[in-house]
């Protein structure tokens, strides 16, 4: 999937030592179909050459106002017209504090000045620099002036101190720019998911669970945010990394996963149950590890009681979110959907076979509603999810 086919970017650079992740960046907004524009400052040039940026755009890049190359002599007007953003990483508190009073003295600052399109900064400095109020004034002059300001992270830096001020993370930068593009249709709704599989306790070191690996989940919470949603992701053990801007809560089991959803339920506009959730417990889980000869034959006797329905519940709170259900099954798919769909009492299942689902990238997703069946296009993970965010904002409900 190519984020960025058919866009046209302006990466500003200004100085600061994170110039070097903006290589790195160059490269990842190309990887996904980005014609991106390099412009550096002076100060920028410094820290990277403009050969290594040029080298990884594959396209010329600009330093200079007075760059005699475009026919009107005009690049400052030209590069930004047709761009779809503009991206400055790094953007120090300089320029921050330039581009916050409207001045225009190089090739950057200028085709800010006079851009026709999105601005998004990137702001990389010091702790001090950044916690300084003279920045944090400009900061939120700028946020007024409708720019978008992506970060900064905290963490290590390069001057050896540690704090608020590092520029995010070239990945976690495109991940951005790609939610800065998708249409807003969950703008301010709060939106409740479950994910990943439950982990039923058998002793303290054995548990009964199931091979969901959560992709499906995480892929519909990213997209849910980059709509503009306030997500919460209720997970059960995974090996992915939270989706940027998602609060997740971990969860082990079932009953923690019921637990944790109930409360939050009540206050959510929209409830997608993604996660693979056990349905029993063992009822007579040991406290102690089970040795192998314990038993008769060296059979332990696992006792099971039901684990609570979560979705079923969450349908059936008065008031209740929106409620949207997922099945995994390995034959009958448009049967046993449906007839899940009218069991747990709500208005949208997705439906998949597990088979192609069960850990892997791409899913082919049917929606079961009042209408009946319908197919979408088999997608990578995180297509689905954008599609499947686009037809539930269409379903949804006004706000309550
Ligand atoms: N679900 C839930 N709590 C449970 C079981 C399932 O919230 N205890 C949710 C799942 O997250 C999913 C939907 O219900 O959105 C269907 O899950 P599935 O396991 O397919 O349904 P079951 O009711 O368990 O039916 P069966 O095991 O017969 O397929």
């Amino acid at each position: 999937m190519q984020d960025f086919a058919n866009k046209r970017i302006v990466l500003g650079l200004t100085g600061g030592i994170a110039c070097y992740k903006s290589a790195e960046l160059v490269r990842r907004l190309v990887e996904h179909g980005a014609a991106v524009d390099v412009v550096m400052t002076e100060a920028a040039t410094r820290f990277i050459t403009p050969v290594t940026m040029q080298a990884l755009s594959g396209r010329h890049v600009w330093l200079d106002a007075w760059d005699a190359r475009p026919a009107n002599n005009m690049a400052h007007i030209d590069l930004t017209r047709g761009a779809d953003a503009i991206l400055v990483a790094p953007a120090s508190a300089d320029f921050m504090a330039k581009l916050a009073h409207g001045m225009a003295d190089d090739l950057l600052s200028t085709l800010c000045l006079a851009r026709a399109c999105p601005l998004l900064l990137a702001p990389a400095m010091n702790r001090e620099m950044w916690g300084n109020p003279a920045t944090q004034r400009n900061a939120a002059q700028l946020r007024q002036d409708g720019i978008v300001l992506l970060g900064p992270a905290a963490g290590d830096q390069a001057c050896g101190e540690v704090g608020d001020g590092r520029m995010m993370e070239p990945l976690d930068l495109r991940t951005e720019l790609a939610a800065y593009f998708q249409p807003k249709v969950l703008a301010g709704r709060r939106v409740l998911i479950t994910a990943g599989p439950t982990c039923e306790p058998i002793d303290p070191v054995r548990v009964l669970s199931n091979r969901s690996s959560g992709k499906t989940g995480y892929a519909l919470a990213r997209a849910a945010r980059e709509a503009g949603a306030q997500v919460t992701l209720v997970s059960g053990p995974t090996a992915l990394p939270a989706p940027l801007g998602v609060r997740r809560i971990d969860v082990q089991t079932a009953r923690q996963m019921h637990a944790a959803v109930m409360p939050l339920a009540a206050q959510s506009d929209l409830f997608i149950a993604v996660a693979a959730v056990a349905d029993w417990h063992v009822s007579n889980a040991s406290g102690q590890k089970v040795k192998k000869n314990a038993h008769p034959g060296g059979l332990p006797a696992l006792e099971f009681a039901v684990n609570p329905d979560i979705l079923a519940e969450v349908a059936a709170l008065p008031g209740g979110p929106w409620c949207v259900g997922f099945a995994a099954e390995t034959e009958n798919l448009a049967a046993h959907a449906e007839d899940k769909r009218r069991r747990k009492g709500i208005a949208l299942l997705v439906g998949n076979l597990a088979q192609d689902v069960m850990d892997a990238d791409d899913t082919a997703l049917v929606l079961f509603d009042a209408q009946g069946a319908h197919p979408l296009p088999p997608a990578d993970k995180l297509s689905a999810a954008r599609r499947l965010v686009a037809e539930i904002a269409a379903r949804l409900p006004g706000r309550r």
